[in-house]
C-alpha cells in the first residue's frame, strides 16, 4: 500500500533531490507524487540528475479537457519554461520523451502545425534522438463535423512521440525492446539466406539471417488505449472519483522505460495525472517522481498501487522484459 502525506524513509534520496520541503502526496517504495506546479518541482531539483523525463502535457485542444489547455496560439509561450527546466534536470546522457496530441485550427477542417512548431524550437535546445508516432486503433473519430457528419477528413489515431536527448548521445539499447520475430522471418531463419542485392540497390548480407532474439521494433508503436475495464477505472468507480479523462497506456510507458532507462534510474513525470508513469517504474524498478495539480487525479491514481503488494522486495527487480 502507498504511504500517504509522508515519506517513506526509505525514500532519503528524494530530500537529496531538493524536495525536503514538500511533503508528498502519497509515496511508495520506489517513489512519490507532489501536488504542486511542475515548474516548482523540477526548479527545486538539482541540475544533471534525472535519467528520463516522460510525459504527456495537456495539449492544446480546441475541445477543451476539464483540466483546461492552453489555445494554440499561446500554447509554445505556455510550454518552454516547463521545458527549459526539464532540459536543466537532465543527466547529460538522460531523455525526455513527449507524447503529443494534434489540434485542428478552431473552427476549420484545418490542421495546426503547433506540435511540429514545438519540435522545431525544442530541437534547438535538445537533440531530437528520433520521432516515434503513437498508433492507437481505438481512438475514436473525431472532430465529428468533419469526419462523422461532413465526412471530409479520416480518424486522427496517431500522437507524436518526440523523443530528444540533453545531448546526441542518450543513452538507449534497443536490443531491450526486440519483439518476436514474424513467421516469415522464422522460416528464413530456419531455411538460410541467400546473399543477394535488393531492387533498391540494397546489399542484404548473410547477418541478416542471424538470430538476434528478436526484430528490431520500428518507431509505429501500436496500443489501443483500452482500458475501460481496467482496475484503475473500476477502482475510481467505486470510490465516487472522477477518472482522469486523458490517461496514455502503460505500455507506452514501459517501452522507454526498457529502452532508455536501467533499474534503479530516476524517472520524472511533471504532469502526472493518474500517474501512470509512476506505476510504470514502479512495475519495472525504476525510481520515479510525479507532479500534478488536481487532488482527484493523485487520488483516483493511489488505485494503480493497489493492486500487487508493493512491499515485496522481489518487485524492485525488473518484471516486465518488454512490451
Ligand atoms: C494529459 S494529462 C497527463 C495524463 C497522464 N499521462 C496519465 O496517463 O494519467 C496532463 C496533466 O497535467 C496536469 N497539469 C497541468 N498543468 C500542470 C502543472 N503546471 N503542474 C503539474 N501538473 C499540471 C493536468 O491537471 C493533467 O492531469
Amino acid at each position: 500500500m502507498p504511504i500517504r502525506n509522508g515519506y517513506d524513509r526509505a525514500l532519503s534520496w528524494i530530500d537529496e533531490l531538493g524536495l525536503d520541503a514538500y511533503t508528498p502526496a502519497y509515496s511508495t517504495p520506489t517513489g512519490a507524487i507532489f501536488k504542486i506546479d511542475a515548474i516548482e518541482m523540477l526548479g527545486s531539483m538539482p541540475g544533471d540528475s534525472v535519467d528520463l523525463v516522460m510525459t504527456s502535457p495537456p495539449f492544446a485542444l480546441s475541445r477543451q479537457k476539464e483540466y483546461g489547455n492552453e489555445p494554440i496560439e499561446r500554447y509554445l509561450e505556455w510550454f518552454m519554461p516547463f521545458c527549459r527546466e526539464i532540459h536543466r534536470v537532465l543527466k547529460p546522457r538522460g531523455s525526455f520523451v513527449l507524447d503529443i496530441g494534434g489540434s485542428w485550427v478552431p473552427g476549420t477542417a484545418v490542421r495546426s502545425v503547433y506540435h511540429f512548431e514545438l519540435a522545431v524550437k525544442l530541437a534547438r535546445e535538445f537533440k531530437l534522438a528520433q520521432e516515434f508516432y503513437w498508433y492507437n486503433p481505438a481512438r475514436l473519430p473525431s472532430p465529428a463535423e468533419w469526419v462523422t457528419v461532413r465526412r471530409i477528413r479520416v480518424k486522427d489515431a496517431v500522437n507524436m512521440v518526440w523523443w530528444f536527448g540533453k545531448t546526441d548521445d542518450p543513452k538507449a539499447d534497443n536490443r531491450k525492446i526486440l519483439q518476436p520475430y514474424s513467421d516469415s522471418m522464422k522460416t528464413l531463419l530456419e531455411k538460410g539466406y541467400k546473399t543477394k542485392k535488393r531492387p533498391s540497390g540494397h546489399e542484404i548480407s548473410e547477418n541478416f539471417a542471424r538470430d538476434n532474439g528478436g526484430s528490431i521494433p520500428p518507431n509505429l508503436i501500436q496500443i489501443a488505449n483500452t482500458e475501460s475495464n481496467s482496475f484503475y477505472l473500476r477502482a475510481c468507480r467505486e470510490r465516487g472519483i472522477n477518472p482522469h479523462p486523458a490517461r496514455y497506456p502503460e505500455t507506452l510507458v514501459k517501452f522507454f522505460l526498457n529502452f532508455l532507462t536501467d533499474p534503479d534510474d530516476l524517472v520524472v513525470d511533471p504532469f502526472g495525472g493518474s500517474n501512470v508513469t509512476g506505476a510504470a517504474c514502479d512495475a519495472m524498478g525504476r525510481r520515479w517522481l510525479a507532479s500534478e495539480l488536481v487532488s482527484e487525479y493523485i487520488e483516483g491514481s493511489i488505485a494503480r498501487f493497489e493492486t500487487t503488494p508493493l512491499l515485496d522486495p522481489t518487485r524492485t527487480k525488473v518484471a516486465d522484459p518488454g512490451i
